[in-house]
């Protein structure tokens, strides 16, 4: 019969296809060559070779700890701004009311919970709803108009419009969606300082954009050179670059420095004048150590108010976080960005970016109000807030203070004084005689000579920095950043003692 015919038919192609599938020659894994090659350029030295050799040795520690053979039991973190691994505790009041917001039953604890953390708490579950749901897009309406509140009154009654207010996932997600619009192609050109953090190097290389680096002065602070930004804008202009973007990071990473204003007033000379967007990185705002802080947006403001035909088409982005400051909140992050003289048709597609990540992490953004407004002077919480918010400054100043003291001892090293934010900058200033050795140690090992002295530093104290080629710096110059986070004085004894004999051990002539 037909059908029989068939089905026989059907039975044995099945037999050929399966025979034909079970015998296929598995095809290969991707390799470098086959992905972006935009994420293999992007580099990231924070989180780079010297930290990945410091996670080496931590994981050598925890699992021999008895006889690892290292001459230190303890990886010192100074490499990364990251206050809590560094046993910075977290503020009461964040934690108090995140707790609530976490498990709303605990409204009711009245024996553990002071009046005021829930009263913050039910006012927030009122405005945002659960911390689990998607909030809206740009973030929630309430907390983008606390945001506004604190940055009028922080710059002195200029007002910040609730509306030109986004919450990002830390600084990090305003950095991304910001370079991301402005990369229009591979001739899209960003201002960066040298030596910047390297997430805007990253971040440019990640949109296949053109990192223009502008050099700090290390003689003068770390100031700003309008002349030499005026002539590298020309110059790149005249080379068929269009400068999108003007970076400034103040207080400064890796440097601690704070700009003058008058610096700042040229910059914003410059942004008008061009009509380049200033991204005015501020995430250190709070991390200052003598008087107080002033933002772009406040210059700016002032600007506009006296001259107002010049000014009012500047562009600004200013960016905060809840990373830095006393927060140190890095693993739940918060952040948000302030965007002024932006046509709302870019502001416009900034939102869209911030709806396709559908919205940033909603206990973030209740970080970020618990930061901007915190318990006030009769608040049953303000106390305590007090003390732990000025023991943090304190010990901050403190470990800067001596972090310079001890560096500017040492021989063969510079250093400028701290100012604010949380790093150290300095300079290895070593003879000719002790950078011919490094230089032909260097080229052998395909290293740089900072990263020769990080890596030893590291290998004989267990203290964990950065190589200053990581943030950029002058050709012939070296440097190292570190933070002055990790507590107590020991370890920078410890690096006393290295450096001595780090130096003793390459001036010998025998070696
Ligand atoms: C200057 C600067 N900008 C932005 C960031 C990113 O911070 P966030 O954790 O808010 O993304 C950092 C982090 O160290 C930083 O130093």
């Amino acid at each position: 019969m037909l059908s029989n015919k068939v089905c026989k038919l059907h039975s044995t192609h099945a037999k050929v296809l399966l025979r034909l599938y079970s015998s296929f020659n598995p095809a290969e894994q991707l390799t470098i060559r086959d992905i972006n090659p935009s994420t293999v350029e992007a580099k990231y030295a924070v989180r780079g070779k010297i930290p990945i050799i410091a996670d080496g040795l931590n994981e050598l520690i925890k699992h021999d700890p008895s006889s690892h053979g290292l001459p230190f039991q303890k990886i010192v973190n100074a490499n990364i701004g990251n206050p809590q691994q560094l046993d910075q505790q977290p503020l009461t009041w964040y934690r108090q009311v995140l707790s609530i917001l976490q498990y709303p039953e605990l409204l009711n604890q009245k024996e553990i919970f002071p009046k005021d953390v829930r009263e913050r708490a039910k006012i927030l579950l009122h405005h945002i709803g659960s911390v689990g749901a998607y909030s809206q897009s740009q973030g929630a309406p309430y907390i983008r108009q606390s945001i506004a509140e604190f940055i009028t009154k922080r710059d002195k009654g200029f007002i910040s419009d609730a509306n030109n207010i986004y919450l990002t996932s830390g600084a990090s997600t305003a950095v991304s969606y910001l370079l991301q619009i402005l990369s229009v192609d591979s001739n899209s050109g960003f201002l960066i300082p040298i030596p910047q953090y390297p997430l805007y190097t990253a971040t440019i290389a990640l949109n296949n954009a053109k990192p223009i680096g502008y050099y700090l002065d290390e003689s003068n602070n770390w100031s700003t050179n309008t002349k030499e930004l005026r002539e590298l804008i020309i110059d790149n202009q005249q080379k068929g670059i269009k400068i999108k973007s003007l970076v400034v990071i103040n207080p400064g990473n890796p440097t601690g420095a704070i700009l003058s204003t008058q610096d700042m007033i040229e910059l914003i000379d410059l942004a008008a004048e061009y009509g380049i967007v200033l991204i005015a990185d501020e995430v250190y705002q709070e991390n200052i150590f003598k008087g107080d802080f002033i933002s772009f947006k406040r210059v700016l403001s002032e600007l506009i108010e006296k001259n107002h035909d010049l000014y009012h088409k500047v562009q600004l982005a200013s960016l905060h976080s809840t990373s830095k400051g006393v927060s140190g909140e890095c693993g739940q992050r918060g952040g948000y960005m302030e965007l002024v003289g932006f046509k709302s048709e870019v502001k416009d597609i900034v939102f869209k970016l911030a709806s396709i990540n559908l919205c940033s992490v909603v206990s973030g953004q209740a970080l970020m109000e618990l930061m901007i407004n915190p318990p006030k002077e009769g608040d049953e919480s303000f106390e305590l807030y007090k003390k732990e918010t000025d023991s943090i400054h304190y010990d901050l100043q403190t470990r800067a203070e001596a972090l310079y003291n001890a560096f500017n001892q040492m021989e063969d090293i510079n250093c400028d004084k701290p100012m604010g934010a949380m790093y150290i900058f300095p300079k290895l200033n070593f003879d000719s005689k002790i950078y011919h050795k490094l230089f032909s140690r260097a080229k052998n090992s395909n290293l740089q000579i900072d990263d020769i002295y990080c890596i030893e530093l590291l290998e004989h104290t267990g203290i964990c920095c950065v190589p200053g080629n990581g943030f950029g710096q002058k050709r012939d110059t070296y440097h190292l950043r570190t933070t002055f986070l990790p507590p107590g004085k020991e370890w920078i004894d410890r690096w006393t003692k290295f450096h001595k004999e780090f130096v003793k051990k390459y001036k010998d002539v025998n070696m």
